[in-house]
């Protein structure tokens, strides 16, 4: 138990204006929760990668969760150096939680900011973990290492806390200031705490879990859950596709039952929902219980790119040229991280056919890099393809005319639709149709 006051109480009597955040690690969660504090608290943002905070200091954010008025306009201060964020009266950690070749969580980067942040951590100051990992990792992994680092004892002379993010890249309705924010600390006064400062960013509530452990294992359970889902509905498709029965027909009338659960088909990549369930069965697995359901799951979904290219390949006359559009993980988002795009377009380079690859969204150089794709610049002027596989359902490919699909594949090709975006659209009888 405490046998000293968060310094987040003691200075303030609670939480206020004065209160100094620091916010470890500026991607995709912790920008938006920067801008979010900084409305109600003095917030600064540390980051290792110098770029990133370049950019972010001259207002652009390449994730697009901010937009560059929002980001001028906001209060909060960028910087490299950790010796900044030394009077601040709470951390919190935003880091990337990967998993290895091996589907083990990496906690490197976890503990990389532990390490930063325990030399600079100021008696009676909160650390609080928001990046996903298993139950377990805040107080018996963060902790001892802020304690060998700072030289001082976790729940006496700092505290932990623990709140997951729940946001979900591109979606503009369940953004961090209006979600329920999940909280909880090492004690019932630092769960105050964070229950007061998260319910000033956020308007909808704090929810105060029984302890950091539920809280950890409630986040990773809500993407597991969404794994197994899809993994169901996924095995349906690989079903339906030989019975010759469409996976969206029949969701669509199972649909009209009141508790069907409304999942759709297709490739699960990311750095959440294809990640976070390797996490639990990580910490089962300590524990002596094999994963069994979670494991399978994510081998359905693991699977998924294959069995596109190959029913795309099985729809093709011979070696055929093809355009792939979208790469990006998910719709109407720049992130590439975990796609599972490129596991259809390397399955069909293996079938032997020629396939280029567009994304307005993402990166050209991140695309090079980090996959080996080179993406085309336009969509302008393309023709003489055999086949174009629409990957991922990015709104710019929603709004494309059929008479431009149809051009692109000389009005005679095959159209195969992963996401189902053109499942109500007329096209020409002579179009060869494909979906899921
Ligand atoms: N992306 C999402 O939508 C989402 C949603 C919910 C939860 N999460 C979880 O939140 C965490 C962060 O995810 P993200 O998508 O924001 O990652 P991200 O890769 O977009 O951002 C992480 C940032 O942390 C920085 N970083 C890495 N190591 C660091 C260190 N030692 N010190 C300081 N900065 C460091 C990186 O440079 C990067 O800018 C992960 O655990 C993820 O599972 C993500």
């Amino acid at each position: 138990m405490a046998n000293s006051t968060p310094a987040a109480l003691k200075e303030h009597d609670k939480v206020s204006g004065k209160t100094k955040i620091s916010i470890v690690g500026l991607g995709y969660v912790g920008l938006p929760l920067a801008v979010a504090l900084a409305r109600s608290f003095d917030v600064i943002g540390f980051d290792v990668n110098e770029g990133r905070v370049k950019e972010l200091r001259h207002g652009h954010d390449r994730t697009m969760e901010i937009d560059t008025p929002a980001l001028r306009a906001s209060s909060v201060r960028f910087t490299t150096d950790i010796n900044d964020t030394r009077d601040a009266d709470i951390h919190i950690v935003t880091v990337p939680t990967p998993v290895d070749e091996e589907d083990k969580p990496d906690l490197e980067p976890l503990k990389g900011a532990c390490k930063a942040v325990g030399p600079v951590l100021k008696k009676g100051a909160i650390v609080v973990v928001e990046s996903t990992v298993y139950p377990g990792v805040t107080e018996d992994v963060c902790g001892p290492i802020l304690e060998e680092t700072s030289g001082m004892t976790s729940g006496v002379d700092f505290y932990l806390g623990y709140s997951p993010e729940r946001i979900n890249p591109g979606d503009k309705v369940h953004t961090v200031d209006k979600i329920i924010k999940v909280v909880s600390g090492q004690t019932e006064q630092v769960t105050d705490i964070l229950a007061d400062v998260y319910g000033k960013a956020t308007t909808g509530g704090t929810y105060r879990a029984r302890n950091i452990k539920t809280a950890e294992a409630a986040k990773v359970i809500e993407n597991a859950q969404r794994d197994i889902n899809i993994a169901f509905v996924n095995e349906a498709t690989m079903i339906f596709q030989k019975l010759g029965i469409s996976a969206y027909d029949v969701l669509e009338t199972a649909g009209t039952k009141w508790n069907f659960l409304n999942f759709t088909p297709g490739l699960v990549g990311g750095h959440c929902i294809g990640v976070d369930p390797f996490y639990l069965a990580h910490r089962a697995n300590e524990v002596g219980h094999f994963a069994d359901l979670i494991l399978t799951g994510r081998r359905i979904n693991e699977n998924m790119g294959k069995f596109i290219a190959d029913s795309v390949h099985e729809n093709l006359n011979g070696k055929s040229k093809i355009l792939v559009l979208g790469v990006t993980f998910k719709e109407n988002v720049p992130d590439l991280r975990n796609t599972k795009v490129v596991d259809i377009i390397s399955v069909l380079r293996e079938h032997g056919h020629e396939v280029d690859v567009h994304d307005p969204l993402a990166d050209k150089d991140e695309a090079q890099q980090f996959l080996g794709i080179d993406l085309i610049e336009s969509l302008s002027d393309l023709s003489g393809y055999d086949s174009i596989v629409c990957a991922v359902a990015h709104s710019v490919y929603r709004d494309l005319s059929p008479a431009a699909l149809e051009e692109m594949i000389g009005g005679e090709g095959l159209l195969a639709d992963v996401k189902g975006i053109w499942r109500n659209t007329e096209f020409s009888p002579k179009i060869k149709r494909w979906q899921l």
